[in-house]
């Protein structure tokens, strides 16, 4: 399902004695993930969810033309990523799902407002905070155009919420109006939700919910990997190569670096450490970024990720275009590493629900054991408060 490159263009760059060093630790670390209050995202999620998920999402289905997602960060990249790989580029024929709460900008929201004015929508907003101003503020507009189109009581049926249990302003709401609603457990950080019903629910809509949760249980399977992986930027790291260029041959992955640059930019971007996650999409961005990580700065490594096989083949003069995107991708592993950039080779053996669920999983558990390499807590992100804080006291004032 997923095949590894760790030392064809990487080896050079590794300390061999503080590899083995580091990868004698592991029990340790992973004995930390295990006893931390924020690793819910590690255990089953209950077969009863799953059903009233799945029951939801044939709801939605049938009584509505799109559904509204409002939610940023955590609250919204896993879906919308995911989503955005599994769609065909064109004469795409699956239900509508608009994604909300991610801007402020007025022309987006504006359009969008004209858009769902004469359209039969319902809403899921998900924040587990349920303070995320984005998030309200998109929320506050949309449930004003509910009211100027349905009595209170219809209201009742376009609204779903997913917070957390007890606290929050969104869970008050439910408890005062009686909207139905889904939780986002106390132990599980927003980036590290996708196994809730933040993501599942939307998901659920247009793809096969078993296929996505088997394929991320597999992920389990992979934690000797993960933590080699999570080692191996480490020491990257170490050697100075303090960015971390996610390198995708899909179009349609655009999106899933987004995730990865929020997974790993928050979770290891603490206590003035931590590698930068940037992203280039190929072959366009070779065009540009290329450049620049072939002959500039030398201060980037990068993860390229590969897919074996796809659903679309296309003969080119006698090959297969498919192949000759593989082909590129492998020559620029190549060049790169010529050039002083140590590349990491990711082999998914295609997209699809199952084998994208297990990369979300590997990542995760990559992202919690280089926390604890960094010596920094993997769960928290007290420097995203820090601009809500004074957004807030601007607000005020
Ligand atoms: O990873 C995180 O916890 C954050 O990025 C949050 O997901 C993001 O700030 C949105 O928060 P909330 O779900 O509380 O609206």
């Amino acid at each position: 399902m997923l095949k590894y490159d760790f030392n064809t263009y990487v080896d050079r760059y590794i300390d061999k004695e503080e590899y083995q060093t580091l990868m004698t630790k592991k029990n340790e670390i992973v004995e930390k993930l295990n006893s931390s209050d924020k690793n819910g995202w590690l255990q089953r999620i209950n077969p009863e969810l799953v059903k009233r998920i799945k029951q939801t999402a044939n709801d939605i289905k049938s009584h509505f033309d799109c559904l509204v997602v409002i939610g940023i960060g955590g609250s919204f990249l896993g879906s919308y990523a995911f989503d955005k790989m599994l769609r065909d580029y064109f004469q795409d024929d699956k239900f509508e799902i608009i994604y909300a709460g991610t801007t402020l900008s007025s022309k987006y929201l504006d359009e969008l407002l004209k858009y769902l004015k004469n359209k039969n929508f319902c809403i899921n907003v998900i924040s587990k905070s349920g303070t995320t101003m984005e998030t309200s503020i998109a929320y506050k507009l949309i449930k004003d155009l509910l009211k100027r189109k349905y009595t209170k009581e219809e209201i009742k049926n376009h609204i779903i919420i997913t917070t957390d249990k007890e606290k929050g302003n969104l869970r008050e709401e439910v408890n005062e109006e009686g909207y139905l609603s889904f939780e986002i457990p106390e132990n599980i950080g927003g980036r590290y939700s996708f196994i809730t019903p933040a993501h599942l629910l939307p998901l659920a809509i247009n793809y096969d919910l078993d296929e996505i949760i088997s394929g991320y249980y597999y992920g389990k399977r992979l934690l000797d990997e993960s933590y080699q992986y999570a080692v191996i930027r480490y020491l990257l790291f170490k050697a100075n190569k303090v960015v971390e260029n996610f390198c995708v041959y899909e179009e349609n992955m655009s999106f899933f670096t987004e995730w990865l640059k929020q997974l790993f930019g928050e979770t290891e971007g603490k206590n003035g450490v931590g590698i930068l996650p940037i992203s280039t999409i190929h072959t366009r961005d070779l065009h540009s970024l290329g450049q620049f990580i072939q002959e500039g700065n030398k201060i980037m490594f990068e993860t390229f990720i590969k897919v074996e096989n796809t659903s679309n083949y296309i003969d080119y003069q006698n090959r297969n275009l498919h192949e000759i995107n593989n082909l590129v991708e492998d020559s620029v592993m190549r060049a790169h590493y010529k050039g002083g950039v140590p590349c990491i080779e990711l082999t998914l053996d295609e997209i699809s629900e199952e084998t994208i669920s297990t990369l979300i999983y590997f990542f995760q558990l990559a992202a919690a054991f280089s926390g604890y390499l960094f010596q920094v807590n993997p769960f928290d992100q007290p420097g995203v408060e820090v601009y809500k804080e004074e957004v807030r006291k601007s607000l005020e004032g």
